[in-house]
């Protein structure tokens, strides 16, 4: 694991788009953004019309939960994007995977992503690598303004300070871009329970990571 330190510095609060602070409010207002069962806030911004043939094996009818309306699993739309917004009140998105290929792209506020590299072979002492960067304006510190994340991945990410050197804990949220490569769909997104990251990770690593896995 790298140097980046995996501890949360803000605590969920009230799953309350009200219950967030006034300049906060008004960044979920104006983009119209709606509480993200990952955790954060969310509004899809482009589902492109253009549908191209599904490069994912099916998945069995039995497994298939419900769908958007017309939605045909031999099909993707091209892509999508989102903005996702993490907040002092909903500082974190927790583990979850996708089949496609996400890009991601900085607006505002500092975090931290956690991959978990659930698509590559163990390593040489057992478990999967886990990588973790942080995501902010300061590329000169190695803070990373665009990061792509490959489908098949485990992929977490929490809020930071916005300015930690001033001695004050406090952050205006980490509002981002994503568009995933084909388009998004429900059937191609799970998330990791705490099982899995244990048969994943092992049970120390595991241990670390619990608070990252959605309750
Ligand atoms: N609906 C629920 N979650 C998502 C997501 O992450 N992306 C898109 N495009 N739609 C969603």
């Amino acid at each position: 694991m790298s140097a980046v330190v995996l501890k949360p510095s803000f605590r969920p609060g009230l799953p309350e788009i009200s219950s967030e602070p006034p300049a906060i409010h008004s960044v979920i207002e104006a983009l119209s953004l709606q509480p993200h069962i990952e955790g954060g806030y969310f509004v899809e911004t482009d589902r492109d019309p253009l549908l191209v043939p599904s490069p994912f094996p099916p998945i069995p009818a039995s497994s298939l939960m419900p769908q958007r309306p017309g939605f045909n699993s031999a099909h993707r739309n091209a892509s999508t994007s989102i903005y996702y917004y993490v907040t002092p009140q909903s500082p974190q998105g927790n583990f979850h995977r996708n089949r496609g290929r996400t890009v991601h792209t900085l607006h505002r506020g500092r975090g931290v992503y956690v991959l978990i590299h659930a698509d590559e072979p163990d390593l040489p002492g057992g478990g999967k690598r886990i990588e973790s960067f942080v995501v902010g304006h300061d590329v000169a510190k190695g803070e990373k303004l665009q990061w792509i994340v490959e489908g098949g991945k485990y992929k977490a990410s929490f809020l930071l300070p916005d300015d930690p050197g001033a001695g004050k804990e406090t952050s205006d949220g980490l509002l981002i871009s994503e568009t995933v490569v084909p388009g998004f769909e429900f059937c191609d997104h799970d998330f990791l329970n705490a099982e899995g990251l244990r048969a994943l990770v092992g049970a120390k690593k595991a241990e670390e990571l619990a608070w990252l896995v959605k309750k």
